[in-house]
């Protein structure tokens, strides 16, 4: 954690303190940590000058700001059109209720983070869902949890062997 604040406050001093910067500061500090904090907000706003409101309407505006931590796993499932049609709604809720979690939220181990998106360019693979960048096509429920099996058993098994076991 220490080290991850002195790496903000290095990515702090890459930038001039100037409005202009700001969404430079939050991308490079979201690359880092994988979210932007309360804390690095503040950071930031105090750095470039821009109020703290304001620098929260931009990053809740752009899309690809994420102001809550992630979990280990990214789980998105399509809900364009085509995905729609063929049943992206009824797995988004199966994804729901087998992670406990509602779209948009991380599971409270941080094993997954669930989310939905529109239109991830394969509709001939409909439904879709992609988890951790890697495209499931024609997803199942069945075949998701076989799936969420899998990277829970690993996620069980990193933590099992991991520095702190
Ligand atoms: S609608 Fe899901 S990939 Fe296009």
């Amino acid at each position: 954690m220490e080290q991850l604040n002195e790496e903000i406050e290095q990515i702090m001093q890459t930038y001039p303190g100037k409005p202009e910067y700001l969404i430079f500061l939050l991308q490079d500090i979201q690359d880092k940590a994988g979210y932007i904090s309360p804390e690095s907000m503040q950071l930031v706003s105090e750095h470039t000058g821009v109020p703290l409101t304001q620098a929260y309407s931009v990053a809740t505006f752009y899309q690809s700001f994420r102001l809550e931590p992630r979990g280990d796993h990214d789980i998105r499932v399509c809900l364009g059109t085509a995905c729609h049609l063929k049943g992206g709604q009824r797995i988004t809720e199966e994804l729901e209720r087998r992670l406990n979690v509602q779209a948009g939220e991380t599971t409270e181990d941080q094993r997954f983070t669930l989310s939905t998106v529109n239109c991830v360019g394969a509709c001939a693979l409909a439904p879709v869902v992609v988890v951790d960048d890697e495209y499931e096509p024609h997803v199942t429920a069945k075949k998701l949890d076989r799936k969420l099996k899998i990277l829970e058993h690993e996620f069980d098994e990193n933590k099992e062997g991991g520095p702190d076991a």
